[in-house]
């Protein structure tokens, strides 16, 4: 039997090719390995202001954008958090153990905290609750997570060995699956990671067209670490013996920054178009989407359904 695994992304935008290198492209390879779910997190969204209408929107544009990238529901468990029901019930129990000041400690919740001043919400707080619900419902094993996540899936074990202790043995210990991926920086401000929060000019989403694209190249920062960082993001998309002659030109002092760009501009492009074909094809047919996640909501909850009922006998509720 294959192992199994699990991982969720918030709807907070469209994918970017940081997204893309740092998480989706190696969804997209585990997917053969691992029995894999995947999910849109966007109960996890309700921890930011969102207008309802733009948060509906950006959850079907990121269905489109994982699907268009290559995660396939055939041999993958694709679906949205918030219609398989276990994973709020599951997290009420996990607030009923989880201590107040592990929560407190948590980066992403100061970072967050931070962020939104005047909207500290108990949500943000009881976020890595949720989360431990997400992965220990379907007692998966191997989680693949950034580097961001590390403290969150490490307070999903303790979550978990709080349970074990306290009730009887039921969930197995999970283990984030890291991965070579690296760390694409901001094309406006090169000392920092490729991100929304730096404005469109930081990052290139995988729907800006041709001509956004483009611009966005030609503007990015060409100091000595923003060169650096644009050759490092080149073999990721272009040719590898282009990219040793650019790496030995770039020694010898004498790589051209236009050169540079106008390779990684073409690389990138190349790479965008069947993307941007099946975004328009799936955009063509909601109705397909939405009947995606459907089918992978049903999939999840027969397992959920299972679980949260041996769950609820364990701490007395059934
Ligand atoms: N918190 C994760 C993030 O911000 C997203 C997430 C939610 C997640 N639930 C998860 C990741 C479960 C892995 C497993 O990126």
């Amino acid at each position: 039997m294959k192992k199994t695994l699990l991982s969720g992304i918030k709807p907070t935008g469209h994918i970017h090719i940081g997204n893309y290198l740092g998480t989706v492209k190696n969804w997209i390879e585990l997917q053969d390995q691992y029995s894999c779910y995947f999910f849109i997190a966007d109960l996890h969204a309700l921890t930011i202001k969102l207008e309802p209408e733009k948060l509906k929107k950006q959850t079907f544009d990121l269905a489109v954008d994982l699907l268009s990238l290559g995660i396939d529901p055939k041999k993958s468990i694709f679906f949205k958090q918030s219609d398989v029901v276990g994973h709020t019930e599951l997290t009420w129990i996990f607030n009923c153990l989880v201590p107040v000041s592990e929560l407190e400690r948590m980066t992403q919740f100061k970072d967050e905290s931070a962020k939104q001043p005047d909207n500290v919400n108990a949500g943000l707080l009881t976020y890595p609750a949720l989360q431990a619900a997400d992965i220990l419902l379907y007692l998966v094993e191997n989680v693949p997570v950034g580097q961001d996540q590390i403290q969150h899936l490490e307070l999903s074990r303790i979550i978990a060995r709080k349970f074990n202790n306290r009730y009887q043995n039921f969930f197995p210990e999970v283990k984030p699956v890291l991965s070579n991926t690296p760390k694409v920086m901001s094309l406006n401000n090169p000392i920092k990671k490729m991100s929304k929060s730096l404005g469109p000019a930081s990052y290139i989403a995988i729907r800006d067209d041709k001509d956004t694209v483009i611009k966005k190249i030609k503007k990015a920062v060409t100091d000595e670490q923003g060169v650096k960082n644009l050759l490092e993001l080149y073999p990721y998309f272009g040719d590898k013996k282009k990219h040793d002659q650019m790496t030995q030109e770039y020694k010898a002092g004498k790589l051209m920054n236009a050169k540079l760009k106008e390779e990684l501009t073409i690389s990138i492009l190349d790479f965008l178009e069947p993307i941007q074909k099946n975004i328009k094809d799936y955009e063509k047919n909601p109705d397909k989407i939405y009947k995606i996640l459907e089918n992978g909501a049903k999939e999840a909850q027969k397992i959920a359904s299972k679980n949260m009922l041996e769950i609820k006998k364990i701490v007395g509720i059934k």
